[in-house]
């Protein structure tokens, strides 16, 4: 199976990068094909909904950056996965960012099934604080057809520390077996 990673923090060995790393080495190890890419540290434009990707089906975006090298992953991806830190009971703006951007080839990703997972961490421990981000993933999975198939949401992760010693290190290497 083809995945595709897709983190959003600016940490390079942050919380979720660890927890990234331990999702990409077990999908490696099950026979999977990973291609991960750390959005944070991509040259990547905001949409500005200028619809000019919706003209005609042959129109494409008129930013010209490294979504291009995305693009052709997304597409082809079997299962996508988002990883990324909670700010402010979201994704990062980051990630965000990415996930607009897949406006230009949506007709094409809502006729083309996949599944998709999510891993999130914050620092917060109370039941609610992923309620936010939990929803956005469930209307994501069902605007564009895809196959919820699981999240680890890592709860009390403030640090790199903390989601080392946690239970969430385990069950981010379970959520490859859902796939
Ligand atoms: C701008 C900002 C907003 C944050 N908002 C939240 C939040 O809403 N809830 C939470 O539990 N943690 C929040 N955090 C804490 C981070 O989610 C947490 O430290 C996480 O482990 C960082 O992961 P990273 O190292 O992969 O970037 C926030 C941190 C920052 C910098």
């Amino acid at each position: 199976m083809k995945i595709l990673v897709l983190t959003g923090s600016p940490h390079k060995k942050g919380t979720t990068a660890l927890l990234a790393d331990e999702y990409c080495q077990a999908a490696e190890e099950a026979g999977h094909t990973v291609h991960r890419f750390n959005t944070a540290f991509m040259q990547i434009q905001p949409c500005t909904g200028c619809d000019h990707c919706r003209k005609s089906d042959d129109s494409d975006c008129i930013f010209r950056d490294d979504m291009q090298n995305i693009l052709p992953h997304l597409l082809d991806a079997d299962a996508v996965v988002l990883v990324s830190p909670l700010y402010y009971f979201a994704f990062t703006a980051q990630l965000k960012n990415v996930v607009d951007r897949f406006y230009e080839v949506n007709d094409k990703l809502q006729k083309n099934p996949k599944q998709l997972q999510m891993i999130v961490a914050g620092a917060d421990t109370d039941e609610w604080a992923m309620d936010g981000v939990k929803a956005h993933y469930q209307c994501l999975c069902r605007y564009l057809n895809w196959e919820d198939r699981g999240m680890v949401l890592a709860y009390g992760c403030g640090t790199r520390e903390e989601a080392k010693q946690s239970k969430y290190v385990k069950e981010v290497t379970k959520l490859v077996q859902n796939l």
